[in-house]
């Protein structure tokens, strides 16, 4: 039971950052990634879409023999999550609670940032969580719709000033609100977080993706779930497997895995 695959899916690339995250502390995990290349961006669409696809992410997931799924997407767990827990018998992990709880539990001003796609802001599921976690805490957000296409057209190294400024931009007014910590709420945003830390270098940034790993791996020590030996990762994209593995040299250093059509 242990070996059997951890299905992870993204709206398309981001999702391996998360991956990234989680095979640095959990070495031994089976994996199975979907990335929905062809409908990728999620973060600009209405939510009844988004639920939609987030279903068929699953669907196709769930085909293999798995112990459980991790929704690698901000935009996806922060409206789909629901749907998924309803749809399945294991155990289902997400972004959006494990950072906010950490967000949490870091913040001495109990004043927290968060920076997402469009769709995910507007959802509220990162102000329900910290509600949930912690009621006092005033949680400022922010939607960044010109960060993930500049992230995936390379633009995210210290010397690229286009995406400096306009990250300066969105970050001005959560940073007004004298905010101690800032969520970086999207599977692309870990790639900025150096930039992010040049412009705010006295705040606690917390990554969605190592954080979300670290829940799954307390989880699954708890729930005795831990894998013995790594048998396969395997990817899969719904459409141009090419691009996705020219991007996936990006986001992972030396990706050398096979990317498989479906
Ligand atoms: N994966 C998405 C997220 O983390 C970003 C890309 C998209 O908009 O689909 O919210």
């Amino acid at each position: 039971m242990n070996n059997k695959y951890i299905g992870v899916f993204d709206s398309g690339i981001g999702g391996l950052t998360v991956v990234k995250s989680i095979m640095k502390i959990l070495p031994k995990e089976n994996i199975i990634y979907f990335g929905d290349t062809l409908n990728s961006p999620y973060g600009d669409k209405k939510e009844e879409q988004i639920i939609e696809l987030v279903k068929q992410d699953a669907k196709f997931l769930a085909q293999f023999d798995l112990k459980a799924i991790v929704i690698a997407c901000n935009t996806a767990d922060a409206i789909g999550k629901d749907t998924i827990m309803n749809m399945y018998d294991m155990p289902v992990f997400g972004v959006v609670d494990p950072a906010s709880k950490y967000a949490c539990s870091i913040s001495k001003n109990k004043k927290i940032g968060v920076i997402a796609t469009k769709a995910a802001i507007n959802s509220k599921a990162y102000d329900e969580a910290i509600k949930r976690i912690d009621e006092e805490v005033e949680l400022y957000s922010n939607a960044c719709p010109l960060l993930v296409p500049l992230v995936e057209q390379g633009k995210f190294t210290d010397d690229c000033l286009e995406t400096k400024q306009i990250l300066e931009g969105y970050l001005k007014p959560l940073l007004e609100k004298d905010i101690d910590s800032l969520i970086l709420g999207c599977t692309h945003y870990p790639l900025l977080e150096n930039m992010v830390r040049q412009i705010a270098p006295n705040i606690n940034i917390i990554s969605s993706s190592d954080v979300a790993a670290k829940k799954l791996k307390e989880d699954l020590e708890k729930m005795n779930m831990m894998s013995d030996e790594l048998i396969e990762r395997k990817f899969y994209v719904s459409s141009d497997s090419n691009n996705f593995a020219r991007l996936a040299n990006i986001f992972i250093k030396d990706f050398d895995y096979k990317i498989n059509l479906i």
